[in-house]
Formats: C-alpha cells, structure tokens, sequence
C-alpha cells in the first residue's frame, strides 16, 4: 500500500504512532515530579532493559510531559568514553540559561551559571560561552577540583536556582550505563545531597539491565532514592493496540490472524511491531491487511532488522568477540549458564573473564543472575546464527 501513508516507525529513539502499554509508568513519573517540584519526598525513576524496549521513547515522552508542566528539563545521552561532566556542563548551561531567561537582577540562576564556569575551570574543560560567567561564582563553590564535592555543589546551586522560580530541574540521561561507576557514584551521592536539601531537581534515566547493579554498587541508597522500572514487551493488549490503531487511523485495517502472527514473531518487542507492522504495510496490495500479506512480510522484516537493529552491534565487535556470542546462540535463546557456553566452547570459564568483560562494557551481554549470561538485544541469538550460519567449527578464531 502507499508507502507515504506507512504509519509505523522503527528507529532507535523513532516516536511510535501508538506509545502503547506504557500509561502506568508514565503517570507515576509525571506524579514523582510533581512532588519533588512542590519540595515532597517522591523517588524518580530508572528504565531498566533490553535493546528495542522503548527507553528511549518513554524518556522523551516524559519530558514533552514534565515541559508541558512548566518543568525544566535537560536530555542528555551518555556517549561511551566521554566524561560526566563534559556531558554535564553543556546541559546544565542550557537550563540555567533558561532559569535566568528574562531576569535582570542577580538570580540564583546566574550564580549557578558562575559556580559551572568555575567547575569548567577547575576541570580544565572547554569553556566555550560561559567564561563570561566567572564573575557570578563564588569562591569555593564547585571549584576543588574534587568531582564528588563539585557536583555537589553544581547540582544544589542548580537546584536552588529552580525553587527560586518555583519549578523543578531534571535531568533526562539515556544511556546511563555508560558513566563510569565513581561518576556514577558522585552524581547519585549530588542528587541525594540535594533532595536532603530539598531542592526540587533530580533526575530520570534509562539504561541496560546492568544500570541496576552498577547504582547500586556506586551507591547503596541507590535503591532508595531511585525506583528502578523494568521496561519489557508489550502484553497481547498493548502489543495489539501497537500495530492495530495506527493502521486504523489511516482509514485501514487488519485481520485478527494477521496481528497473532505478528506478535508471535515478535514477541510483543516494540522494535520488532514497528518493523513488522511498516514491512506487513508495504506488502500488503489493499485494505484490509491479511495472515498472507504477513508471510510476505516475512524475509523483508528480517532483512530489514539485521540491517538496522542488529548489524550495527554487530559491526563493533571483534573476533572473539563474535566466536563468544556465536557459541552462546548455539545453546538456544538463554539466558546461558556461563559456565555451559565455556564448555561448549572446550574452555575454562577462566579464559574468557576479557572477553566477557569488553563484551559487557560495550552494553551486549549482561549478567541476569549468578553465573548467568544474556543477551542485551532481543532475538540476537537468532540472528547470530543467521549471520554466521556455520557455526563454531567454520570460524574459529585464535582466542586473545
Ligand atoms: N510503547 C510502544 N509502543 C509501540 N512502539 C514503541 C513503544 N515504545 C517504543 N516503540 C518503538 O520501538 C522502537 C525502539 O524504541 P527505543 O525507545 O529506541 O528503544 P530503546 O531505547 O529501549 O532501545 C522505536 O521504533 C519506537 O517507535
Ligand atoms: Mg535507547
């Protein structure tokens, strides 16, 4: 059918036409930040989970929703290998300048500006635009060169900046997982401080499965200030109304076989229903949408997701690597006993400590339980196998 027509949107971060499933987390953000906004005790919340869940689309969907409300917000992405406050510093600016928009006298919003103009010097990071706010620091403030106690004080003058305007500061971090574990621990320890202080500023996050166990290892209390949300597929109901309402709305339809067959090859994944649901569109000749135009579906879905979701993961990692995960899609969907997926490989468990380490770092497995292995990307064991169809035996690298 009309490709211009085609309702669904697969991409990473790519806003669905239908953000189904998800008004109980929402609302229970939206409720937090009100709170914390009136000075009340609430926990914000961390999105917990896999690769294609919709992290990052319910970050953003919270902020439109918490910038409806009059509160600042300030979305960062945690890149790998860049630093906390390179991240920080550009972000904080921002909402401080929007705190001061249209203010003349001295606010607390210019000093905060000063106090990260003098923590950009103490960190010898680029100063860009700010250096005209030196003069608005006060001595001492943000400028030890200590990063927990600098970000202590940062995130409490921009806190204060933001009750003096009677609103709230959050920050919006997708990636979390990425910020080395003692930044980590200085940002959360800030927060703390900070809502001890009751100031109306904290944040929202979203990360891989093993977010949870990186906060709560840099900070105990993690678990208290923060409520860690699991982000899974979309139940039958959900999954449903994912791919059924956007087609219905372009005066479309389609039957009941053809959405079971959709949510059995995807498991109810939002990635998958937005691929599936554009690739089931493009098949189909007319309205409504059939079981048969589903199975013609079929090889452009797949192709289409190996090219886009899972090829650019695949694409960052090295031989070992690779001969790693291929053993582990060898022993089905897991999560994997590590110590099977070393057997399989005639190893000791032992040999593969780098391996597993960079594997980990760079967000494709995770450790569900002791000594479990798992997937961070749904179905990769799937595609793994499609990608290196032969297996162990065809490829077997020399092991660093
Ligand atoms: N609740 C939802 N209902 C339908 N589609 C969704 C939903 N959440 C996300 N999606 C779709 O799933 C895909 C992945 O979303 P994204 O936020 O990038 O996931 P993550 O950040 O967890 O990797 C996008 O194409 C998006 O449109
Ligand atoms: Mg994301």
């Amino acid at each position: 059918m009309d490709p211009r027509r085609n309702p669904f949107a697969p991409g990473a971060g790519s806003r669905p036409p239908e953000l189904a499933g998800r008004e109980v987390i929402l609302e229970g953000v939206a409720v937090a930040l009100d709170r914390i906004r009136h000075g009340r005790h609430a926990q914000s919340t961390i999105l917990i989970g896999l690769r294609g869940v919709g992290k990052t689309v319910l970050l953003n969907e919270m902020r439109r929703a918490a910038e409806g409300e009059g509160i600042f917000t300030v979305p960062m992405e945690a890149p790998e290998g860049q630093s906390l406050p390179n991240l920080l510093v550009p972000a904080l600016r921002t909402a401080l300048l929007k705190i001061d928009r249209g203010q003349a006298a001295m606010t607390l919003a210019k000093r905060g500006l000063g106090a990260l103009a003098r923590f950009v010097k103490a960190f010898k990071l680029s100063y860009g635009e700010l250096e005209a706010s030196l003069d608005f620091g006060e001595i001492g403030v943000a400028d030890n060169g200590n990063l927990e106690a600098d970000l202590i004080d940062l995130i409490d003058v921009t806190g204060a900046a933001a009750a003096e305007r009677k609103t709230a500061i959050v920050l919006f971090i997708d990636e979390l997982q990425y910020v080395p574990e003692r930044e980590l621990a200085a940002l959360i320890t800030a927060l703390h401080r900070a809502r001890q202080n009751e100031r109306p500023i904290t944040m929202v996050a979203a990360g891989l499965p093993q977010l949870a166990g990186q906060m709560g290892k840099a900070k105990s209390y993690a678990e208290r200030l923060f409520l860690f949300t699991s982000i899974g597929p979309l139940d039958n109901a959900a999954a449903t109304s994912a791919i059924v309402h956007p087609i219905e709305a372009e005066a479309c339809s389609i039957e009941p076989e053809a959405v079971i067959k959709i949510l059995e090859v995807t498991r109810g994944y939002p990635y998958f229903l937005q691929e599936w649901g554009k690739q089931c569109w493009e098949a189909a000749e007319r309205c409504p949408i059939t079981a048969n135009d589903v199975d013609r579906a079929y090889l452009a879905a797949i192709a289409a997701l190996d090219d886009s979701f899972f090829r650019v993961r695949f694409d960052r990692l090295t031989p070992s690597e690779r001969h790693y995960l291929r053993a582990m899609a060898d022993l089905g969907e897991g999560p994997y006993n590590s110590t099977a997926i070393a057997e399989h490989l005639a190893r000791k468990p032992s040999a593969f400590g780098p391996v597993r380490a960079s594997l980990i770092a760079k967000g494709m497995i995770f450790t569900p339980g002791y000594g479990q292995t798992a997937f961070t990307v749904p179905l990769f064991d799937a595609f793994m196998r499609r990608a290196i169809p032969a297996g162990l035996v065809a490829q077997r690298p020399k092991l660093t």
